[in-house]
């Protein structure tokens, strides 16, 4: 797997446009995250398994499919990350989470970890990883690197935006975790900040600076 797969639907493009602007409020861009990251979840999942299951309707019984295997876990890369997953859980208030504390060191642009907290049993489960944001990548590689260490075996990266350098790094250390995303933009700035990018995701989320 390399690369990523890019979400073109007109809905999810036209929200991240908004998001874009930097006339958008810090409400606006809060809002227009949750609504994206139901469409991006829809994406993400498309392929899940499913298993038929008899149930009886008021007319008759019948077999249906339903989710197969065990609850999903959605790993949110704090801060921002919780911007999509609020989202993710109106559509899949069943899954299970882990959040994961790392903010990236202005001048060194390394993540530096601060909180870790996960269900025990990862190695069980797919385990989708979202943050708004792959630019270096540093950040979504410590993230996952973390994840295999307590057993997941099964991960997806969701974000709303990537820079190619950082697709490129992301894919190169973990070439089993595919990347969804709304786009992959031109590059990163000498600031490691995604070109042309929204800015700051955490910072027009939460209106800090
Ligand atoms: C942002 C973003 C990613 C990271 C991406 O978080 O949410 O986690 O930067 O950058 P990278 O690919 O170069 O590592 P930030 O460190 O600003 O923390 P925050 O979410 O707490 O604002
Ligand atoms: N983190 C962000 O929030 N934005 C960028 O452009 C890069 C990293």
């Amino acid at each position: 797997m390399s690369g990523a797969t890019i979400v073109h639907h007109p809905l999810v493009q036209h929200k991240l446009t908004i998001m874009r602007d930097k006339a958008t409020s810090t409400q606006g861009f809060r809002r227009l995250l949750r609504e994206i990251s139901l469409l991006l979840c829809y994406e993400v999942t498309r392929d899940l398994p499913v298993t038929q299951q008899t149930i009886e309707t008021p007319i008759c019984e019948m077999e249906s499919p339903t989710l197969a295997g065990k609850k999903l876990v959605f790993a949110s890369v704090l801060r921002a990350g919780n911007g999509l997953l609020e989202g993710m859980l109106d559509l899949v208030p069943s899954a299970r989470v882990a959040h994961i504390g790392l903010y990236r060191d202005p001048k060194t642009l390394k993540p530096v970890e601060y909180y870790f907290k996960a269900p025990e049993d990862l190695n069980e489960r797919l385990v989708i990883v979202v943050d708004p944001m792959l630019a270096t990548a540093n950040s979504a590689i410590a993230a996952v690197d973390k994840l295999k260490e307590r057993g997941a075996n099964n991960i997806r990266f969701l974000c709303l935006l990537a820079a190619p350098e950082g697709v490129a790094k992301f894919n190169e250390a973990h070439p089993d975790v595919p990347i969804f995303t709304a786009s992959v933009d031109q590059k990163l700035n000498d600031h490691g900040y995604i070109v042309p990018g929204l800015g700051d995701a955490g910072d027009r989320m939460y209106g800090t600076k």
